[in-house]
């Protein structure tokens, strides 16, 4: 292990999205303490080609196999991996942090596969959490591996909890900005594009979690993200609408105090803090102004023109291959939106159709939680077929 005292080694998976293109601006700042090993994505072949030179990566990998192809004849130096194999051996090269920053349940195997390398996960990818939160923590535990939240709300909570027991804590508070649409109700939003549900009012993110903002289901995969994360019970995560996106993140203790955490938004800062941890490097980000904010404002999130947010807390409650069920039928949904084949307001019909067709099981296993992904699935695509042919 290099780490304390030499460059730390990184593996950056997703290294071609909106997180991968923020943690090699960090990587890019701070080139004497970083050394990227491997870089990884799905399809992007020539930004991947791009980056393996620019940070003389020795390994690349690809999803996408006749990417992977056009790949490995632009960088003859590099040996690059094809099909998702490729992304999980990227995870188990020896390495001192592997940031996980692919989109969705793909992440799920490359992450198992950096925890059984033993290898420190900086965790951007939520849905794998979701899906298999216990599978995930248990393996991480019982390998000794330390899972650091990106996820600048975890990030925010992991901070203001650290060092205080966990009996003491009453509730964590997660902020939400509320999202392009927050403030209007849910008849307003009939026409909604996919565009306009990426425009994110204070973050610059991927399409995927740009439309889980918009309904709000971004918050409720990170209820069930800050169950495991934090070993809390559903009941004791809050969510709270502030919309200056200032507080990232608050832990109310048993006697009423209450830690926040504020920062910029600028997703460089939890990265930056999950690749160097435990150290407090001197950041180079624009610091935050607090003469110059006016207001901090906080409300109740409204359930009813959400309704993601409620399913997810129900799928919360409920436990079991619930969550997984859950981010299965949102996945496939947000994915027919974005090709224009659902309106927006279908994507929570079809999760709370999902839901109530699947019946949720223990997540004893892996294969318990990938046998209820793919039904769930397969229920959503029928779900979205018929949405389609009436719109
Ligand atoms: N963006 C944020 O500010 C933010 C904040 C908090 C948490 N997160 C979480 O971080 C994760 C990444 O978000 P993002 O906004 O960076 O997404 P994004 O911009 O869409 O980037 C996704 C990355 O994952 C790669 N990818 C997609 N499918 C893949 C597959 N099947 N196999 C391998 N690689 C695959 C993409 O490669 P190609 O480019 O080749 O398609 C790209 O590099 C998500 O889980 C999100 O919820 C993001």
């Amino acid at each position: 292990m290099s780490g304390a005292d030499g460059p730390r080694r990184l593996v950056i998976l997703g290294s071609t999205g909106s997180i991968g293109l923020s943690a090699l601006e960090v990587v890019r700042r701070y080139r004497d303490r970083f050394e990227v090993v491997a870089l990884g994505a799905r399809a992007n072949a020539d930004m991947l080609a791009a980056q393996a030179v620019e940070f003389h990566a020795g390994y690349a990998a690809l999803a996408d196999r006749d990417a992977a192809r056009r790949l490995r004849a632009a960088v003859p130096g590099v040996e690059v991996l094809d099909g998702p194999e490729g992304l999980e051996a990227l995870a188990a090269i020896e390495a001192d942090v592997v940031l996980c920053a692919m989109v969705g349940a793909a992440g799920l195997q490359p992450v198992l596969r950096a925890i059984d390398a033993g290898n420190a996960l900086a965790l951007a990818n939520k849905e794998p959490v979701v899906m298999a939160g216990r599978l995930i923590m248990e393996r991480a535990a019982r390998r000794g591996v330390r899972v650091l939240p990106v996820d600048s709300e975890h990030n925010a909570i992991f901070q203001c909890i650290q060092g205080h027991p966990k009996e003491g804590v009453r509730c964590i508070h997660l902020t939400a900005s509320g999202g392009p649409f927050y403030g209007r109700p849910r008849a307003a939003l009939r026409e909604v594009t996919p565009e306009q549900a990426a425009r994110h009012p204070t973050w610059n993110m991927g399409a995927k979690i740009s439309v889980d903002s918009a309904t709000l289901m971004n918050k409720g995969l990170e209820i069930i993200e800050a169950m495991w994360l934090f070993d809390m019970p559903a009941r004791k995560i809050e969510v709270v609408i502030h919309p200056q996106s200032v507080v990232h993140g608050l832990v109310e203790f048993n006697d009423g105090h209450i830690l926040a955490h504020l920062g910029v938004t600028d997703m460089k800062s939890p990265i930056l803090f999950a690749l160097t941890y435990p150290e407090r490097v001197a950041s180079p980000m624009d610091r935050l102004n607090l003469a110059a904010l006016s207001e901090l404002s906080f409300a109740a999130p409204d359930f009813e023109a959400f309704p993601c947010l409620a399913y997810a807390r129900q799928a919360a409650a409920a436990g079991g291959t619930a969550p997984a069920i859950l981010n299965a039928a949102n996945e496939e949904a947000v994915t027919a939106f974005c090709a224009h084949r659902i309106p927006f307001l279908s994507i929570s019909d079809v999760v709370g159709e999902v839901f109530d067709t699947c019946a949720p099981g223990p997540d004893r296993d892996l294969e318990s939680v990938l046998a209820a992904d793919a039904a769930a699935r397969q229920c959503a695509r029928i779900a979205v077929e018929t949405i389609s042919m009436r719109v």
